[in-house]
């Protein structure tokens, strides 16, 4: 039977975590969505519109991703914003916050601490911050399949093409086409990706044994 003893133990607080998402999800007004996987507390913060697509998994705690977690995934829609997750994305102690949009497409797979902010949260002179002017804020775009690695920042305006990938530690601050494998702060594309890119390709770089 493939049910370990470590499983069995983590099975409460699977229960209580769910049940506790549960509930801020019915307080935030936000639809739970079918198949939604939850280990670790989550923070939840919709004054706007919070969307999820069907089986979404969020992972909150380092000891559920040995990749390394520094915080619960934080999901955020402020006023008049919305925050839209498609189908099957996977995230991991990652924060995203809308105060204008955010949109994130199917099959999307957010690294350990990965950032999303549509806004500065902060203007850039100080006279505004004193006066508590509003930041500057722009839509984001995650196209589908795409990869963000472990640490990634996605700023305000960014739209990344689908099926590309960002490298760990990245901070993005423009538009990275579909197809790309990009990086660096800020990060630039840096090789298209092809079909030599997969596994069981004769060009991959990778030692595989076929
Ligand atoms: C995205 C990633 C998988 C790409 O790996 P790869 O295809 O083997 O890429 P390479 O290592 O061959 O690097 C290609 C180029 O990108 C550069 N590069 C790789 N990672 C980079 C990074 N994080 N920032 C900036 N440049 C980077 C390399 O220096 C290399 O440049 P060069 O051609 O001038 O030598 C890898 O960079 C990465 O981020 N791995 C960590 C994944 C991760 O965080 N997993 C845990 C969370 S899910």
């Amino acid at each position: 039977m493939n049910f370990s003893i470590a499983k069995l133990i983590r099975l409460p607080s699977y229960y209580f975590w769910h049940l506790s998402a549960r509930v801020q999800f019915a307080i935030r007004g936000v639809k739970w969505p079918k198949h939604l996987t939850i280990k670790g507390p989550l923070g939840l913060s919709a004054i706007g519109r919070i969307e999820l697509g069907d089986h979404i998994t969020i992972v909150n705690d380092s000891k559920y991703n040995r990749a390394g977690i520094n915080h619960p995934t934080q999901l955020v829609a402020g006023r008049d914003a919305i925050l839209k997750i498609g189908n099957n994305v996977g995230m991991s102690g990652a924060s995203i916050y809308a105060e204008s949009s955010i949109e994130i497409g199917d099959h999307v797979l957010l690294g350990a601490n990965a950032r999303i902010y549509d806004t500065d949260f902060h203007p850039i002179h100080f006279q505004d911050r004193v006066a508590g002017a509003p930041a500057k804020t722009a839509a984001v775009v995650i196209g589908e399949h795409v990869w963000l690695a472990a640490n990634v920042t996605i700023l305000k305006g960014v739209h990344i093409g689908a099926r590309s990938v960002i490298a760990a530690g990245s901070v993005v601050t423009s538009d990275i086409p579909k197809d790309c494998l990009a990086g660096g702060i800020p990060a630039k594309v840096i090789r298209k990706i092809t079909e030599n890119d997969l596994y069981n390709h004769p060009n991959s770089k990778l030692d595989n044994p076929n």
